[in-house]
Protein backbone atom coordinates (compact mmCIF):
# COMPACT_ATOMS: atom_id res chain seq x y z
CA UNK A 1 0.00 0.00 0.00
CA UNK A 2 1.32 3.25 -0.86
CA UNK A 3 1.34 6.29 0.91
CA UNK A 4 -2.22 7.64 -1.21
CA UNK A 5 -4.33 4.69 -0.30
CA UNK A 6 -3.07 5.07 3.21
CA UNK A 7 -6.11 6.73 4.47
CA UNK A 8 -8.00 6.99 8.12
CA UNK A 9 -10.80 4.76 6.98
CA UNK A 10 -8.09 1.95 5.85
CA UNK A 11 -6.79 2.32 9.41
CA UNK A 12 -9.72 2.30 11.29
CA UNK A 13 -10.58 -0.71 9.56
CA UNK A 14 -7.60 -2.71 10.34
CA UNK A 15 -7.81 -1.25 14.17
CA UNK A 16 -11.20 -2.87 14.20
CA UNK A 17 -9.89 -6.39 12.71
CA UNK A 18 -8.00 -6.97 15.19
CA UNK A 19 -9.41 -4.78 18.33
CA UNK A 20 -12.55 -5.97 19.50
CA UNK A 21 -12.29 -4.91 23.02
CA UNK A 22 -14.22 -1.49 23.63
CA UNK A 23 -11.65 0.27 26.06
CA UNK A 24 -8.75 -0.78 23.57
CA UNK A 25 -10.63 1.07 20.60
CA UNK A 26 -10.99 4.35 23.14
CA UNK A 27 -7.65 4.10 24.17
CA UNK A 28 -7.07 4.15 20.12
CA UNK A 29 -9.44 7.00 19.70
CA UNK A 30 -8.27 9.00 22.67
CA UNK A 31 -4.38 8.99 21.06
CA UNK A 32 -5.27 9.65 17.91
CA UNK A 33 -6.93 12.72 18.98
CA UNK A 34 -3.99 13.82 20.85
CA UNK A 35 -1.68 13.25 18.03
CA UNK A 36 -4.30 15.05 15.87
CA UNK A 37 -4.41 18.28 18.34
CA UNK A 38 -0.59 18.46 18.39
CA UNK A 39 0.15 17.72 15.19
CA UNK A 40 -2.09 20.85 14.46
CA UNK A 41 -0.70 23.15 16.92
CA UNK A 42 2.73 22.55 15.16
CA UNK A 43 2.07 22.63 11.69
CA UNK A 44 2.38 18.84 10.92
CA UNK A 45 0.87 16.39 9.16
CA UNK A 46 -2.43 15.65 11.09
CA UNK A 47 -3.54 12.45 8.80
CA UNK A 48 -0.23 11.24 9.51
CA UNK A 49 0.04 12.25 13.16
CA UNK A 50 -3.51 10.87 13.71
CA UNK A 51 -3.33 7.30 11.22
CA UNK A 52 -0.35 6.39 13.90
CA UNK A 53 -2.23 7.03 17.02
CA UNK A 54 -5.27 5.07 15.84
CA UNK A 55 -2.64 1.84 14.83
CA UNK A 56 -0.17 2.10 17.69
CA UNK A 57 -1.41 -0.47 19.42
CA UNK A 58 -2.68 -2.72 16.86
CA UNK A 59 -1.48 -5.89 18.00
CA UNK A 60 -2.32 -5.61 21.63
CA UNK A 61 -5.42 -7.45 21.92
CA UNK A 62 -4.58 -10.84 20.39
CA UNK A 63 -0.74 -10.72 20.44
CA UNK A 64 -0.46 -8.89 23.92
CA UNK A 65 3.16 -10.90 24.52
CA UNK A 66 4.41 -10.09 21.13
CA UNK A 67 3.57 -6.52 21.50
CA UNK A 68 5.23 -4.25 18.73
CA UNK A 69 6.96 -6.41 17.49
CA UNK A 70 3.90 -8.11 15.78
CA UNK A 71 2.17 -4.56 14.92
CA UNK A 72 5.02 -4.49 12.86
CA UNK A 73 4.23 -8.08 10.84
CA UNK A 74 0.77 -7.27 10.71
CA UNK A 75 1.12 -3.81 8.91
CA UNK A 76 3.87 -5.23 6.53
CA UNK A 77 1.53 -7.28 5.53
CA UNK A 78 -1.11 -5.18 4.69
CA UNK A 79 1.64 -3.34 2.75
CA UNK A 80 2.49 0.10 5.29
CA UNK A 81 5.04 2.28 4.65
CA UNK A 82 7.93 1.63 7.23
CA UNK A 83 8.00 5.24 8.25
CA UNK A 84 4.35 4.53 9.89
CA UNK A 85 5.26 1.06 11.15
CA UNK A 86 8.71 2.28 12.96
CA UNK A 87 6.74 5.19 14.73
CA UNK A 88 4.05 2.78 16.29
CA UNK A 89 7.25 -0.07 17.34
CA UNK A 90 8.61 3.29 19.21
CA UNK A 91 5.80 4.14 21.17
CA UNK A 92 6.95 0.92 23.14
CA UNK A 93 10.68 1.63 23.88
CA UNK A 94 12.55 0.52 26.72
CA UNK A 95 9.54 -1.62 27.17
CA UNK A 96 8.47 -3.82 23.90
CA UNK A 97 10.67 -2.37 21.82
CA UNK A 98 14.13 -1.12 21.18
CA UNK A 99 13.61 1.64 18.49
CA UNK A 100 14.38 4.87 20.06
CA UNK A 101 12.07 7.43 19.48
CA UNK A 102 13.67 9.79 16.88
CA UNK A 103 11.06 12.18 14.54
CA UNK A 104 9.01 14.92 16.57
CA UNK A 105 5.87 12.42 15.76
CA UNK A 106 7.85 9.39 17.50
CA UNK A 107 8.52 11.45 20.51
CA UNK A 108 4.98 12.63 20.76
CA UNK A 109 3.35 9.10 20.75
CA UNK A 110 5.84 8.18 23.01
CA UNK A 111 5.12 10.15 25.78
CA UNK A 112 1.09 11.20 25.79
CA UNK A 113 0.09 7.15 25.37
CA UNK A 114 1.01 7.05 28.83
CA UNK A 115 -0.86 10.23 29.89
CA UNK A 116 -4.49 9.40 27.97
CA UNK A 117 -4.36 6.85 30.80
CA UNK A 118 -3.41 9.47 33.26
CA UNK A 119 -6.45 11.77 32.04
CA UNK A 120 -9.24 8.71 31.92
CA UNK A 121 -8.93 7.67 35.36
CA UNK A 122 -8.41 11.48 36.49
CA UNK A 123 -12.07 12.22 34.23
CA UNK A 124 -13.82 9.02 35.93
CA UNK A 125 -13.06 10.01 39.64
CA UNK A 126 -15.09 13.62 38.81
CA UNK A 127 -18.99 13.61 39.21
CA UNK A 128 -19.28 14.42 35.87
CA UNK A 129 -17.50 11.38 34.34
CA UNK A 130 -16.36 13.63 32.11
CA UNK A 131 -13.11 14.68 30.32
CA UNK A 132 -14.61 18.49 29.53
CA UNK A 133 -13.88 19.13 33.29
CA UNK A 134 -10.38 18.16 34.08
CA UNK A 135 -7.89 20.20 34.35
CA UNK A 136 -4.20 20.38 34.28
CA UNK A 137 -4.20 20.58 37.95
CA UNK A 138 -5.98 18.01 38.93
CA UNK A 139 -4.34 15.28 36.49
CA UNK A 140 -0.84 16.91 38.28
CA UNK A 141 -2.16 16.51 42.11
CA UNK A 142 -2.36 12.76 41.27
CA UNK A 143 1.34 12.40 39.84
CA UNK A 144 2.91 11.42 42.79
CA UNK A 145 0.21 9.17 44.13
CA UNK A 146 1.14 6.02 42.71
CA UNK A 147 -2.24 3.95 43.43
CA UNK A 148 -3.45 6.18 41.16
CA UNK A 149 -4.07 5.06 38.23
CA UNK A 150 -1.07 2.53 39.30
CA UNK A 151 -0.43 1.27 35.41
CA UNK A 152 0.49 4.27 34.44
CA UNK A 153 4.13 4.77 33.99
CA UNK A 154 5.05 8.00 35.29
CA UNK A 155 8.61 8.19 34.66
CA UNK A 156 8.13 7.58 31.07
CA UNK A 157 5.71 10.24 30.71
CA UNK A 158 8.48 12.44 32.45
CA UNK A 159 10.87 10.97 30.12
CA UNK A 160 9.34 11.59 26.91
CA UNK A 161 8.87 15.52 28.02
CA UNK A 162 12.76 16.12 28.36
CA UNK A 163 13.29 14.09 25.34
CA UNK A 164 10.71 16.49 23.58
CA UNK A 165 11.88 19.54 25.54
CA UNK A 166 8.42 20.59 26.40
CA UNK A 167 7.53 21.10 29.85
CA UNK A 168 5.21 18.62 31.64
CA UNK A 169 2.10 21.02 31.77
CA UNK A 170 2.19 21.87 28.63
CA UNK A 171 1.81 18.31 27.27
CA UNK A 172 -0.75 17.36 30.06
CA UNK A 173 -3.13 20.33 28.25
CA UNK A 174 -2.38 19.33 24.85
CA UNK A 175 -3.53 15.72 25.72
CA UNK A 176 -6.67 17.13 27.72
CA UNK A 177 -7.45 19.09 24.51
CA UNK A 178 -6.57 16.73 22.26
CA UNK A 179 -8.78 14.41 24.38
CA UNK A 180 -11.90 16.93 24.56
CA UNK A 181 -11.81 16.47 20.45
CA UNK A 182 -12.90 13.31 20.54
CA UNK A 183 -14.67 13.25 24.02
CA UNK A 184 -18.25 11.23 22.56
CA UNK A 185 -15.83 8.46 21.23
CA UNK A 186 -13.68 7.75 23.83
CA UNK A 187 -16.90 7.86 26.17
CA UNK A 188 -15.85 10.76 28.30
CA UNK A 189 -18.49 13.06 27.11
CA UNK A 190 -19.80 12.94 30.93
CA UNK A 191 -23.13 12.13 32.50
CA UNK A 192 -24.79 15.72 32.36
CA UNK A 193 -24.38 16.55 35.50
FE1 LIG B 1 1.40 -0.07 23.65
FE1 LIG C 1 -1.21 2.69 23.78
Amino acid sequence: MGDQLLNRQAALELLHKYNETDSLRKHAYAVEGVMRYIARKHGQDEEKWGITGLIHDLDYEKFPSEHCSKTRILLQEHGWPEEYIRAAVSHGWGICSDVEPHSDLEKVLYTIDELTGLVVTTALIRPSKSVMDVTVKSVKNKWKDKRFAAGVNREVIEKGAQVLGIPLEELIDDTIKGMQEVAEAIGLKGIGV
